[in-house]
């Protein structure tokens, strides 16, 4: 239970009726999508809302649908009480606390599945993963049916698909993404860093140089195959294991052709340290 001033919504109609009231006095309203163990990253989107929207709803929820049997649901991070406290610092206006019966009742048969921007990179490693994510997504717009909605950077390839979502299914909501929060060595703040040990912490920060790197190579004229290679060797060289380090095309995630690079492009990875998978990605653009 929370404590705190903060007010807070468990239930859809309790939801609603806040939402509503907002509406009959004509307030923008934008929601901040978010699992919790919340850090500065999610904070800066609610920043970020907050500068946009004349009110801000922040959603926690923990979704079973986007973790495998075998994944980290049970392990992942849950520190509702300093969720609060900090939506409370950041002036979010509602927390959202839907329980997994509120979500998923008894009897709920929906997916929403797309592709596009949703194959490839993380579907190759994790299939359920864009699936749980678009369906509850698609959730909590129809619940909250903000106007404007956030989402990081930091999630490359969720940005790409919740674009995609909101285009498909004619959500009249509006996408905005929020430049990826990273602590002083250039790690990227997730609340999975919290599974690091010290040692693995101390490794972390070489994914952002990584990535930088091959930027800067692809950026340089370095033919795309040649800069992906050496980066893959350096994350071999670093981490545990390399689920993927790649250059796609910035808007699509389409493979790139071969050769240097012509148009906007991103670079992603994906790493293993111990227990722990870190994901990163920044934008690499073509020399002029
Ligand atoms: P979660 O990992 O809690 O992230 C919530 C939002 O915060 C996402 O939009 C994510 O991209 C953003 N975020 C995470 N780390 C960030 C960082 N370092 N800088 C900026 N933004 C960051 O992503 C999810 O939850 C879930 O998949 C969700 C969309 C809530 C659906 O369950």
């Amino acid at each position: 239970m929370i404590t705190q001033q903060i007010p807070h919504a468990t239930t859809v109609s309790a939801l609603r009726a806040r939402v509503r009231s907002w509406r009959d006095d004509r307030l923008t309203v934008g929601l901040v999508p978010t699992m919790g163990a919340l850090h500065d990253g999610h904070l800066s989107l609610v920043r970020l809302a907050r500068a946009q929207c004349d009110r801000v709803v922040t959603s926690i929820f923990v979704n079973p649908k986007q973790f495998a049997p075998g994944e980290d649901l049970d392990a992942y991070p849950r520190t509702l009480m300093e969720d609060a406290e900090k939506l409370t610092d950041a002036k979010c206006d509602l927390i959202y606390l839907p329980t997994p019966d509120i979500m998923y009742p008894t009897g709920f048969s929906a997916t929403v599945a797309l592709k596009g921007p949703a194959l490839g990179l993380e579907s190759d490693i994790r299939p359920h993963f864009f699936d749980g994510v678009a369906t509850v997504v698609a959730k909590l717009f129809n619940q909250v049916r903000p106007d404007m909605a956030f989402f990081g950077e930091k999630d490359y390839q969720q940005l790409l698909v919740i674009r995609q979502l909101v285009k498909d299914l004619d959500f009249p909501i509006e996408i905005l993404a929020g430049a990826t929060g990273r602590d002083k060595d250039g790690l990227a703040l997730s609340s999975r860093n919290a599974y690091l040990n010290a040692d693995e912490r101390a490794r972390a920060g070489q994914l952002n140089v990584i990535l930088k790197d091959l930027a800067t190579s692809l950026q340089g004229g370095t033919d795309r195959k040649t800069a992906e290679a050496t980066a893959i060797k350096a994350c071999q060289n670093a981490f545990d294991s390399v689920d993927y380090i790649e250059a796609r095309c910035a808007n699509t995630l389409a493979v790139l052709g071969d050769g240097p690079i012509a148009a906007p492009t991103r670079v992603l990875a994906a790493v293993r340290l111990g227990s722990t998978r870190l994901i990163d990605n920044m934008a690499a653009n073509p020399p002029s």
